[in-house]
């Protein structure tokens, strides 16, 4: 049930072409295991990595399936990795590796299975691609073999890339809690403040309908909206009485400060956080500093830390103030509707207070 190869490369072809325009890593890995699985008629295809720290294979794609772990030479995928070559199976049940307890679990019935170790540059085994099972429970050939042979290469080149981003992505996460924490400790805000902000803004970026990665990266930066406090003197940032002018105009510096700190970044995570430092006081009626945009020229992360930010505040004790009461700081809400804030996410906040008031309790200050 082999194709042609001329039909294989019009496959192949088809396919790749259909994945240059996927931008999301997981669905490319998706979409290669799709190919792989269909190149060959299978039932299913996994795409393992191998965790060498830990000494474990986990399924970063798992069809049909809820996603599995294992030692790294455990079960029949263990030991290709372990020999570090390509097993054709065709009498699973029959193999004494086979680790009984995956179609248990599953309740699904493994009979044949092809796996493939990917290396990286080095030749170190990083993972393997399995496929399972036959449409019409023809038994896998050499040829099939051969043929997620060549497939294989691609998606080790993907799953290279892949764990590189998300390596970035850990590295920037890290960079920024050390930040948040720099103007936190600063201006003698707790460490719940940053947890609560980024709860609030998660949970309205939610509401408002932003996508998943979105609002996790909105989670990841908002904490990081006062940056730019590192640069206030002392003096006037934990001044126990209210600010004069000349300190208001100048505690004012801090949106344009963080984002001078954090604009130049070409990191994903960062070049957001500059966004959240530079707009989080703009108001929706034009009001706001430092550009006095208006409305939705406010991008929709300033729009949204601008209110986790104020609820927060309001809530809490300043050096300069006092917490208010949770009626009052309703009725600011009401009253700044359409005017410091956008009348669109002050509703979702007063429909859905009871979700942000939870935040408040889970990460309070005691
Ligand atoms: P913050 O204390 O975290 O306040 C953030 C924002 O919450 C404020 O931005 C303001 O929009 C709102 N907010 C906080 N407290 C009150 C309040 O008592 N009444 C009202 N109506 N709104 C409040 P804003 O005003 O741009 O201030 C930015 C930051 O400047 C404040 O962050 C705080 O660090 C500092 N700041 C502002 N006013 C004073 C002050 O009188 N004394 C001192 N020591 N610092 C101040
Ligand atoms: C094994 O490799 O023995 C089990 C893995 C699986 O069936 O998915
Ligand atoms: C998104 O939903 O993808 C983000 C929208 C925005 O950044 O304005
Ligand atoms: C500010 O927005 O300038 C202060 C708010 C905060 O510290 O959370
Ligand atoms: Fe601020
Ligand atoms: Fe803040």
């Amino acid at each position: 049930m082999n194709r042609s190869s001329d039909e294989l490369l019009a496959f192949i072809f088809d396919r790749i072409s259909k994945i240059a325009s996927i931008h999301e890593q997981d669905e490319l890995l998706c979409e290669l295991a799709n190919m792989c699985r269909d190149i060959v008629y299978a039932d299913r295809c996994s795409i393992w990595i191998r965790d060498k720290q830990q000494g474990i294979l986990w399924t970063k794609i798992a069809q049909g399936q809820a996603p599995i772990t294992m030692g790294e030479y455990q079960g029949i995928v263990g030991s290709a990795v372990e020999q570090n070559h390509s097993l054709i199976i065709n009498d699973v049940q029959a193999d004494s590796h086979f680790n009984h307890e995956v179609d248990k679990q599953s309740g699904y019935v493994t009979r044949r299975m092809i796996v493939i170790p990917m290396h990286n540059r080095s030749s170190e085994v990083v993972g393997a691609i399995q496929v399972i099972n036959t449409k019409g429970d023809i038994p896998f050939s050499q040829t099939d073999l051969k043929h997620l042979h060549f497939s294989s290469l691609y998606v080790a080149e993907s799953i290279k890339t892949m764990l590189l981003i998300e390596e970035t992505y850990k590295t920037q996460k890290e960079l920024i809690y050390i930040m948040g924490e720099t103007g936190e400790n600063r201006s003698r805000e707790t460490g719940q403040h940053v947890k609560r902000v980024a709860e609030y803004s998660y949970l309205l970026a939610k509401l408002y309908g932003l996508d998943e990665k979105a609002c996790s990266i909105l989670r990841d930066v908002s904490p990081m909206h006062d940056i730019g406090k590192i640069g206030i003197a002392d003096a006037i940032l934990n001044k126990p009485g209210r600010l004069d002018e000349e300190e208001m105009r100048i505690m004012q510096t801090h949106a344009t400060m963080g984002y001078t700190i954090l604009k130049h970044s070409k990191l994903t995570l960062l070049k957001a956080a500059a966004i959240v430092a530079h707009e989080h006081h703009e108001k929706y009626d034009g009001t706001g500093y430092p550009k006095g945009l208006q409305g939705e020229a406010i991008h929709i992360y300033g729009r949204i830390t601008a209110i986790a930010d104020v609820f927060d505040a309001l809530g809490s004790e300043r050096v300069y103030k006092k917490a208010w009461s949770d009626e009052a700081i309703l009725e600011l809400f009401v009253r700044e509707r359409g005017r410091h804030f956008d009348p669109a996410l002050v509703d979702l906040f007063l429909t859905h207070q009871e979700q942000f008031w939870a935040i408040r309790d889970r990460f309070s200050d005691v």
